[in-house]
């Protein structure tokens, strides 16, 4: 465990964009036409930015390590992530533009994503300044949207992250080229130098190429010897450690507003109570509140504190 002044810290490092959510769009105008639409929001976003945000809401001292261009969209990312607690680093990189990604959304829809990775296409662990890694836990988030840093790369920042003291976690996302035998091959070897990984249920199904949730996340967490921690959505919360123990954590009710970033929120609150010493348990179940209390909130106001976060429920944790 790293001493000092960074012994409570966590760091996130990962896929850093502006994200423009433009809302009421069901399928595109068709060409040489303009539509009006009820809105378009710009705010910080990508899984690690969410993530950070998070912790930082949650009172958690913070370091976001990311890439971007030298561009006016870096600077708007600057001033809208200077929130106390947060530390951004975010490497220029001259003469590149910063990830961006626009939502369309639209009432019964699944929102559909169209994404620049920009300077992410390049970022790898150089980016992560050396000071940064003795925290209490390095996250690496969105693996995938960060095609250099795959591999050795990430196992060597796994690496580093563990000799500094810090222990790791790993949320890769959904693989875009769709879980080949070589990627499923590729992440459970990173799995070796992770302490805790993050996936949804599909991403672990895809990784275990097994349909059903608990027997996948019970293989991954036998073969890699590290303990799962499976996001279900609306049912909560898997963790499935290497001996095949396995705990649900249910999600409280509530009225989702937008479920964006529901799993990095997740995240943010699971690593915000490890840091704290909580038990794998009881972290997830936290994890569980600060996800359900994040979607519960409008997508324009989504900064909390602490005391706004869920209550816990009774008979919420389950084992077996
Ligand atoms: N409908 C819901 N009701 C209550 N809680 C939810 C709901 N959907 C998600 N959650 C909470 O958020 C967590 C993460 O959601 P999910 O399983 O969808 O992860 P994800 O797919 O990684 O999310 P994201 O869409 O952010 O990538 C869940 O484990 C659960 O605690
Ligand atoms: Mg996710």
């Amino acid at each position: 465990m790293p001493e000092g002044p960074h012994a409570e810290r966590i760091t996130v490092v990962g896929n850093v964009n502006l994200d423009v959510v433009v809302a009421g769009v069901a399928e595109l105008p068709p060409p040489g036409t303009e539509r009006i639409v009820p809105s378009i929001a710009v705010r910080p976003g990508g899984s690690a930015a969410n993530t950070a945000v998070t912790l930082a809401n949650l009172g958690r001292n913070t370091v976001l390590v990311g890439r971007v261009g030298d561009d006016g969209t870096a600077r708007l990312l600057d001033e809208e992530l200077n929130l106390p607690g947060l530390h951004a680093h975010l490497v220029r990189a001259p003469g590149e533009s910063t990830s961006v990604t626009v939502a369309a959304e639209a009432p019964g829809h699944d929102r559909a994503f169209l994404s620049a990775l920009g300077a992410l296409a390049d970022m790898d662990s150089s980016a992560v300044p050396s000071d940064a890694l003795a925290s209490r836990y390095l996250l690496l988030s969105g693996y995938f949207l960060l095609p250099v840093m795959r591999g050795e790369r990430a196992r060597e920042l796994f690496s580093s992250a563990r000799r500094a003291g810090a222990r790791t976690a790993l949320d890769t996302g959904w693989d875009p080229g769709d879980w080949s035998a070589d990627t499923r091959t590729e992440v459970l070897r990173l799995l070796e130098c992770v302490d805790v990984f993050l996936p949804n249920s599909d991403e672990v199904c895809a990784l275990a190429d097994d349909s059903d949730v608990d027997s996948a996340a019970r293989t991954v967490a036998a073969s890699s010897g590290t303990t799962v921690v499976a996001k279900c959505g609306s049912r909560g919360a898997l963790v499935v450690t290497p001996d095949g123990s396995v705990t649900e954590c249910p999600t409280p009710r509530v009225r989702v507003q937008d479920s964006t970033g529901a799993g990095d929120a997740f995240n943010a609150g699971l690593l915000h109570r490890l840091a704290d010493g909580a038990s794998l348990v009881e972290a997830a179940g936290y994890g569980v509140r600060v996800a359900a209390t994040v979607i519960s909130r409008p997508s324009h106001d989504r900064r909390f504190s602490p005391a706004d976060v869920l209550p816990e429920q009774r008979d919420e944790v389950v084992s077996r």
